[in-house]
């Protein structure tokens, strides 16, 4: 399974570390992938789709990298299990409702309410690693 994500203080990229670690208790393989260096063809043959970013702007997607690369996978994602995450600082969680949402109007399904945590995961680690648990069986 692949994780993509982007993180600009490396507290979504903590998550990211976390809910791979997760999945790997559950069995499966997993694999953390910048979205920098993220292959939208790779990405794309997964059946399951794994994707982080912290709330950036206002209320949105970070726009240089993360951004563009939803837009580009956005037509493509009709009908795939998508599960979502990130971190967020002093918002109620908008960026990630206004996500879902949109992933949802992509046609993509999901079953695993998105994991936000405000600032560090480090008080709340193992709720990433139920989280990629979850994910790893959706
Ligand atoms: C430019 C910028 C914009 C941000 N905008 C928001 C925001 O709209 N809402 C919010 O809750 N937090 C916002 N934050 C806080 C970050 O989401 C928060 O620091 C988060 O933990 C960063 O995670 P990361 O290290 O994975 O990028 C912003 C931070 C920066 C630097």
């Amino acid at each position: 399974m692949k994780i993509v994500y982007w993180s600009g203080t490396g507290n979504t990229e903590k998550m990211a570390e976390l809910i791979k670690r997760g999945i790997e208790e559950a069995g499966k393989e997993a694999e953390m992938i910048s979205v920098s260096e993220a292959n939208v063809e790779e990405v794309l043959k997964e059946e399951i789709l794994i994707l982080g970013c912290s709330a950036m702007g206002d209320e949105v997607l970070e726009e240089g990298e993360f951004e563009p690369f939803i837009e580009e996978i956005s037509s493509k994602i009709s009908g795939k299990k998508v599960a979502l995450f990130g971190s967020y600082g002093w918002g109620d969680g908008q960026w990630m409702r206004d996500w879902q949402e949109r992933m949802e109007g992509n046609g993509c399904i999901i079953n695993e309410e998105p994991l936000i945590i405000q600032n560090e995961p480090d008080d709340r680690e193992e709720e990433c690693i139920e989280f990629g648990k979850k994910v790893a069986n959706l």
